[in-house]
């Protein structure tokens, strides 16, 4: 099956279910170091999502990942919701124009994603953000695709550098966004961000019809 608007669809209520399932684990961590809110904001972002998605039958990959985006930027107040309402908008303009995605685009899909991230954070590696689960994410991702692997593949690499990134923010202290101003006392617990993520791209790799 190829990965089409469909598939892409089905993807993103897959996210909008396991963040709803895990929106009060979000929110914990988020309460450890934040405003105990981001399980609550994404959960209310993709549940906007699906009242937008497009038609599948006459859509492209790249519109069900707009809207998704619209929605995001729209309904999430939190610093989260402009960051990957950017990270989306940012794939759909790497998929722009293609009626089905193959390994290497999901990868380019996930650096644009990256990109954007990074554009509107400013967060590098090591800061205690989102960045940290998806700047691995994408380097497994390519070094997936380069090696020959199919979108599967390329997804579950890309899942298992994201946890292992997200598990490696436990011990940093924060540099940026609110837990930033925890100062030392950020350290010692999972970043929310990097966590939520994961998830998303552990549901990605686990989507009925990613074996392009
Ligand atoms: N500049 C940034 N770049 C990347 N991710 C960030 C940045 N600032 C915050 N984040 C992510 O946002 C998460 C918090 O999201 P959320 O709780 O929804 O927003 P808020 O902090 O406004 O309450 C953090 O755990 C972190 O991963
Ligand atoms: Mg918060």
């Amino acid at each position: 099956m190829p990965i089409d608007a469909a598939v892409v669809t089905a993807a993103v209520r897959s996210c909008a279910d396991v963040i709803a399932e895990h929106r009060h684990e979000l929110t914990k961590l988020d309460s450890a170091i934040g405003d105990a809110d981001h399980g609550t904001n994404l959960h209310r972002g993709f549940q906007a999502a699906l009242v937008r998605l497009p038609d599948p039958g006459d859509a492209l990959p790249a519109d069900v990942l707009k809207a998704v985006s619209m929605a995001l930027v729209s309904k999430v107040g939190g610093a989260s919701g402009p960051l990957y309402g950017t990270a989306f908008l940012r794939a759909a303009g790497a998929v722009d124009g293609a009626e089905h995605l193959d390994a290497s685009q999901v990868a380019d899909a996930l650096a644009a994603a990256l990109a954007g991230v990074q554009q509107r954070g400013k967060a590098e590696l090591g800061d205690k953000t989102i960045v940290d689960a998806l700047s691995p994410a994408v380097d497994a991702a390519r070094a997936s695709v380069d090696a020959g692997g199919g979108a599967r593949e390329a997804l579950r690499a890309a899942a298992d550098a994201a946890a292992e990134g997200a598990e490696a923010t436990i011990p940093l202290v924060a540099r940026k966004g609110r837990a930033s101003y925890l100062g030392e006392r950020s350290a010692g617990h999972k970043d929310p961000g990097a966590t939520s993520t994961t998830l998303l791209i552990q549901t990605l790799a686990e989507q009925e019809g990613c074996e392009a």
